[in-house]
């Protein structure tokens, strides 16, 4: 049986250091230090660290991707959006996986999904560019039946479904989220597509979302930093860590990077 994948992002490790930090890379005294959190959250159970190298430079700088890259052996998802700069430097780094994402420099976070449909000559040139590289594509988009046929027409190995809608809602509106979210990996997974999901998971809502049918990997980083606050990176990994082994994953032929079924 192959477990349920977790990567972990660690992003906001970086928010921490730049907040004090920004320019000042070549002191001797920068901290936190990245490399050691992505090692804390292996100790914990990480299968994958995932970081998102943004167009505004808030968080993980171009020197952060290469360190990353060169010092954790586990797999390393590189998040990205769809500009020609970024996409250069994923073309050199070679992460294991991209995950394509909608980026808008005024958001606080990643704000709804890829729109695929509406962009997929661009998302199909860049998901063909990064497998020439021998870099895996993962496409973030809304649980939507038209995104989802999209990022099955591009090529992409990959969909992670947004599940920020369903963190935020309550009632009878969560009730509606969920059954989007496991309608979305249904379609997903008959459409070949490794279905992966992120955004907004923590401890308290990661049960509701094992509804989802056909998981592969999620990808949880603000809970995740938040909790290490209190009780340690490496602990908290390992505490969603125990939780995801609750999952029901079918036997795989492979528990290495993941291939398309
Ligand atoms: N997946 C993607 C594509 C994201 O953009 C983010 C946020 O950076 C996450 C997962 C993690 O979301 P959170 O920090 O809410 O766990």
């Amino acid at each position: 049986m192959s477990r349920l994948q977790l990567g972990v992002n660690i992003d906001h490790v970086a928010t921490l250091r730049q907040a004090r930090f920004r320019g000042l890379s070549h002191l001797p005294a920068v901290e936190p230090d990245l490399l050691q959190a992505a090692r804390d959250a292996i100790a914990g159970g990480a299968d994958q660290i995932t970081i998102h190298l943004r167009e505004d430079r808030r968080h993980i700088q171009d020197a952060d991707v290469y360190l990353v890259r060169e010092n954790i052996a586990s797999r390393i998802n590189l998040e990205m959006g769809l500009t020609p700069e970024i996409i250069a430097i994923a073309l050199d780094v070679r992460p294991d996986v991209v995950c394509l994402v909608p980026e808008h420099r005024q958001e606080v976070t990643t704000e709804g999904g890829l729109d695929v449909a509406g962009r997929e000559a661009l998302v199909t040139a860049t998901t063909q560019q990064c497998q020439e590289a021998g870099i895996k594509v993962s496409l973030f988009i809304d649980a939507e039946a038209s995104q989802i046929a999209a990022a099955a027409r591009t090529g992409a190995e990959m969909v992670e479904l947004h599940t920020g809608a369903f963190a935020n809602a309550h009632g009878p509106a969560r009730t509606l989220e969920t059954e989007k979210l496991i309608a979305g990996a249904i379609m997903a997974h008959e459409a070949g597509l490794i279905v992966n999901a992120g955004h907004g998971i923590t401890t308290h809502n990661i049960g509701e979302l094992f509804a989802m049918p056909h998981l592969h990997e999620l990808n949880i980083g603000h809970h995740l930093i938040c909790r290490a606050l209190r009780i340690g990176l490496t602990p908290a990994v390992a505490e969603m860590r125990a939780l995801m082994d609750h999952y029901p994953c079918p036997p795989r032929a492979s528990t290495g990077a993941p291939s398309p079924a």
